[in-house]
């Protein structure tokens, strides 16, 4: 079975266009727990566009399932995991003006500050994880700073409709993922994943974890506004009813 992280940051995404209290991240992962997810994953941006630090707090407090915390390789992030303590911590580079994630990290030229980061969080006993782009060389970079597992990037591939680009996308996947696992890392893997092309990912054996985030959320707008309208119209009849 794969472990699915149900990544919660564009319920913030939401709240935060009006700066409210709702839809909360934290009730969307309480019902991602209620749902059989495995875990939640939350990204705190530095420029905090959507999960805030009070999110996070009030996350790890509330559910059961365990915590992904993605954050970018900086003092400021790495101080935030220590005092919240997530069950995991995945390292993922961070540039301002990007809308997502644009790639993976560049383990290979950072082995040193990846390494002393590590250092810090594995002996609070939180899982080490960095989200690479399928490479070899960094995924072997990666097992060389002592990483628990990594996170190939999915992005290039999700992009791409079904066809032969895809199929290539989809063969540096599989053999990034088969490579990680003959050297001793974990293998997960998201972004930009939905349910028409998570399926060729789920078949690649050494996938232990997917997270999933945007294609859920979007979704779950489909398949709950008809009921959500009803609700309205309803109180707006019982208002109605008492002219
Ligand atoms: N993995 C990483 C490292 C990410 O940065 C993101 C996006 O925050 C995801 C997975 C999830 O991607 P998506 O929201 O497209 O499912």
């Amino acid at each position: 079975m794969i472990r699915l992280y149900v990544n919660v940051d564009h319920v913030a995404t939401l709240r935060e266009a009006r700066k409210g209290l709702e839809p909360d991240p934290l009730l969307a992962a309480l019902i991602a727990e209620k749902a059989g997810a495995y875990g939640i994953t939350v990204h705190l941006r530095e420029d905090r566009r959507h999960i805030q630090d009070e999110d996070v707090r009030r996350i790890r407090e509330k559910i059961q399932i365990p915590l992904n915390l993605e954050m970018a390789p900086v003092e400021e992030m790495l101080a935030f995991a220590e005092q919240i303590r997530p069950d995991q911590v995945s390292l993922v580079p961070e540039k301002r003006q990007e809308i997502t994630t644009e790639g993976g990290l560049n383990v290979c030229a950072n082995e040193n500050e990846l390494l002393k980061m590590r250092e810090r969080l594995q002996p609070l006993g939180i899982k080490f994880s960095l989200f690479v782009d399928p490479d070899i060389e960094q995924v072997t970079a990666a097992k060389r700073i002592g990483a628990d597992s990594i996170e190939l990037n999915t992005g290039a591939y999700s992009e791409l409709v079904a066809g032969e680009e895809r199929e290539k996308r989809l063969l540096e996947i599989k053999q990034a993922s088969a490579h990680a696992k003959q050297i001793g890392l974990v293998v997960f893997a998201g972004h930009g994943l939905t349910a028409e092309n998570v399926v060729a990912i789920a078949e690649i054996p050494e996938v232990e974890e997917l997270n999933i985030g945007h294609n859920l959320i979007a979704q779950s707008i489909y398949h709950g506004l008809e009921n959500t309208i009803k609700t309205m119209m309803t109180a707006i009849n019982e208002g109605v009813s008492q002219r």
